[in-house]
């Protein structure tokens, strides 16, 4: 989700009235990617580099984090939405923390759609809490380094019983990862667009999607690995 500060720059407003824009993309989103059929959906909404941000941005975006959590969690019930996290929470302002734990035990039940919400996340740091608790595993003995694989030490990533993703959308134009999701993310499809989150809507996603479906994916294989018949 990029481009809430350019949306208001380009409009004379305060970066903060581009996030709180973005808030209601995320909605419309959410609503979107549920009549899609999307299980799964991810958004990056805080990185561990954002704390680096002026004071008062950080301040404002974590203001907008509980008031979302405040105002969609009932919406999240109602729509059998559970909601996850990834990233280092225990970081996050108490009351943010308060709010998400309700609501991600409010929704622990429901197994239809998945929201999850990278915050405080970066993917280099993510490996490197999953080695150290890999690590503590192996020093215990509940793993055994000669049978290291990807399925193993992937178990140890927050993401360890979340799919990887088939698709990631960046937004604003930007053509870079920026630490989301790169291990995850080895065979997912990216689509890139112009459009700036606050206007990002439901036809911006259809088209991603699309775009998506035209894909081949072939996970290394060849063509006519996949389709024998040609
Ligand atoms: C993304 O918009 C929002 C967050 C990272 C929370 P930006 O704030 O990065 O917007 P630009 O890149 O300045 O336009
Ligand atoms: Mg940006």
């Amino acid at each position: 989700m990029d481009g809430n500060g350019r949306w208001a720059k380009q409009r004379g407003l305060p970066r903060i009235e581009g996030h709180r824009r973005g808030v209601e993309s995320v909605r419309t989103v959410l609503d979107a990617a549920r009549e899609l059929g999307i299980r799964y959906l991810t958004l990056y909404a805080f990185s561990v580099e954002n704390w680096k941000r002026p004071q008062d941005e950080v301040g404002a975006l974590m203001g907008l984090l509980e008031f979302f959590l405040k105002r969609e969690t009932a919406t999240l019930i109602r729509n059998k939405v559970r909601l996850r996290t990834i990233g280092r929470i225990g970081d996050l302002p108490d009351t943010v923390r308060l709010h998400l734990e309700r609501a991600m035990e409010a929704t622990s039940s429901f197994v239809d759609h998945t929201l999850v919400l990278a915050l405080n996340y970066g993917a280099r740091t993510e490996v490197i809490d999953a080695a150290r608790a890999y690590a503590a595993a192996v020093a215990a003995g509940k793993e055994k380094l000669n049978d290291s694989s990807w399925s193993t030490f992937s178990r140890y990533l927050s993401t360890a019983d979340l799919p990887d993703p088939d698709l990631v959308i960046r937004t604003s134009g930007e053509t870079r990862l920026s630490n989301f999701l790169l291990m995850q993310s080895a065979y997912a499809e990216f689509v890139f667009t112009p459009v700036l989150w606050p206007d990002f809507g439901k036809a911006d996603l259809a088209a991603a999607v699309a775009e998506y479906a035209r894909r081949e994916r072939r996970f290394g294989q060849t063509s006519d690995q996949l389709t024998p018949t040609g």
